[in-house]
């Protein structure tokens, strides 16, 4: 005879995970998380105020941040949870005891774990040692919060994200590139990369995109020619040309990503109708213009704001079982 599981079976799948890209999500993972975060962005706040009462949320970043950071403490604080924050020296991934040894005694006292770090790798191995939820809030490698917040803009702005052309300019191998795309591609969209091939993700990175949009029809491409990409785009987002941590290739990237900022004339290549993009923060002069940002199509405080209820939506799928949530 099967023996009877007593345990209940959670209504979220997320309960307990880690996200440290936005690939450790399922597509359906992705599309319920971004209705929760639908859901809890129109909810009165004092109907939230307990959803995550007597949980700790530890923040530890080794680089600066105002949106991550100030976005996850307010959403924390208003979901009725505590926050403890540490940063610089005091939160090195790796440098006073190994990742898994501080992984394993954060365990013990706090309930989720928001990193933000250098290299992807020593997150991997924190992670992988943890016993509570580990977010990945920027590595070298991937921004999975800010794709969260990113599809839930794109989705108040379209409804459908499927079908949507979404256009790249600049360093098409950063962290918020990748995330995006991994994003957008999964929900059905095709992205087009507009990049030198000093920047272009590599041949089997953009099979992966195509692998992981193969089922919702999205897919991606790069582009040496800015126009090319931008032409007809329902979006055009762009980031720093720079990341934190890349300081040494600053100039080389200021030469090579010149040809690829998203001007008023580069913009005026996409559809009449397209919104413009960016996580921020930005640098009016060099990967886009005053004009442009702060034009009437500009989307960024939206996706700023958009932060928070994405990740509302993330804290409670990882750290409850949804219940009485209407996703
Ligand atoms: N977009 C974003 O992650 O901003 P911060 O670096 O200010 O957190
Ligand atoms: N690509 C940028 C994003 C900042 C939010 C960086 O890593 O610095």
């Amino acid at each position: 005879m099967t023996a009877v599981s007593l345990v209940p079976v959670p209504a979220s799948t997320l309960f307990g995970r880690h996200l440290l890209e936005v690939t450790d999500l399922r597509t359906e993972e992705l599309a319920r998380l971004l209705a929760l975060a639908r859901y809890l962005k129109v909810q009165g706040r004092g109907e939230q105020r307990t959803l995550l009462r007597d949980r700790t949320l530890a923040m530890l970043f080794e680089k600066p941040s105002l949106r991550t950071r100030v976005s996850f403490e307010v959403a924390m604080t208003q979901l009725g949870g505590d926050v403890l924050f540490a940063q610089g020296a005091e939160f090195m991934i790796g440098t006073r005891e190994t990742p898994e040894d501080a992984a394993r005694v954060l365990s013990r006292y706090v309930d989720a774990i928001v990193v933000r770090t250098h290299a992807h790798e020593p997150l991997q191995r924190f992670a992988s040692a943890a016993d509570v939820p580990v977010v990945n809030a920027l590595s070298a490698r991937a921004h999975p919060c800010q794709a969260l917040s990113d599809m839930l803009t794109l989705q108040e702005r379209f409804g459908d994200i499927r079908g949507l052309r979404v256009a790249y300019a600049g360093d098409a191998r950063n962290n918020v590139a990748a995330s995006l795309a991994e994003a957008a591609v999964m929900l059905g969209a095709t992205v087009h990369f507009g990049c030198p091939p000093t920047h272009r993700p590599s041949e089997s990175y953009l099979a992966k995109l195509d692998a992981l949009g193969a089922k919702s029809g999205g897919s991606a491409r790069a582009f040496s020619n800015a126009v090319r990409a931008v032409r007809g785009a329902d979006v055009v987002y762009t980031d720093v040309w720079t990341s934190m941590g890349e300081e040494r290739y600053r100039e080389r990237n200021d030469a090579m990503l010149r040809p690829y900022a998203v001007t008023e004339e580069l913009f005026s290549y996409a559809k009449a109708t397209a919104i413009f993009m960016h996580c921020l923060p930005a640098h009016r002069g060099e990967e886009t213009v005053a004009a442009v940002i702060d034009g009437p199509r500009s989307a960024v405080f939206d996706q700023a704001e958009n932060r928070m209820h994405a990740q509302k939506a993330l804290l409670v799928a990882l750290l409850t079982e949804m219940k009485g949530l209407p996703v």
